[in-house]
């Protein structure tokens, strides 16, 4: 499903021929985190292998301003093991890899795409959807629908 806003973003799930485009925000969040341009040459290469291993078990959006992609966010899907007796899937989400270009945050992108994903999520009946928020984008996920855990335990790996 594509949507337009007023603003011209358009949303839409990506597909194979998209993986530049998502490789390419993946890209620009690293560097902003690092603070330079990452030389990498193989990276789109391996973007590439790894979207081919996942892209059955997930589904990721693109935001759209004026025909440039500058926003993305990923659900992995997990589907739980089979039951006797509940003959159709039982599954939950992985919300991931947010990211909304510098000069096009603040306006409700990333909103918008979360409202697109979480949409999604009710209407296939996720029974859940999970994610681990960083300390500032909290709000953003609280007015989304999102509350803290409880049910949940983590074990983080070796410092
Ligand atoms: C998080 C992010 C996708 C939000 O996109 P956006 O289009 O600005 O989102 P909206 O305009 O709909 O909502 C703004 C909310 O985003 C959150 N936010 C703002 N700047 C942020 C930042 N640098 N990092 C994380 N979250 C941020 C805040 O909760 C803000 O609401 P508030 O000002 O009321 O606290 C965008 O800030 C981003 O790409 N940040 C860098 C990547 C990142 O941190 N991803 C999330 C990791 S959990």
């Amino acid at each position: 499903m594509v949507t337009t806003r007023p603003t011209g973003w358009k949303v839409r799930v990506a597909g194979w021929a998209d993986r530049e485009a998502v490789a390419g925000l993946r890209r620009a969040w690293t560097e902003e985190y690092a603070g330079r341009p990452v030389d990498d040459d193989g990276f789109q290469e391996r973007f590439d292998e790894w979207l081919e291993r996942e892209q059955d078990q997930r589904v990721t959006w693109l935001g759209f301003v004026e025909g440039d992609p500058v926003a993305m966010l990923n659900l992995l899907v997990v589907t739980r093991m089979p039951r006797p007796g509940q003959e159709r899937p039982n599954r939950w989400g992985y919300l991931a890899n947010v990211f909304v270009r510098p000069e096009h945050r603040g306006g409700g992108l990333g909103s918008r795409l979360l409202a697109t994903c979480t949409t999604y999520a009710d209407e296939q009946a996720f029974a859940r959807v999970v994610l681990s928020p960083s300390e500032r984008s909290v709000p953003l996920y609280t007015r989304g629908g999102f509350e803290p855990a409880t049910s949940l335990m983590v074990r983080p790996g070796p410092a």
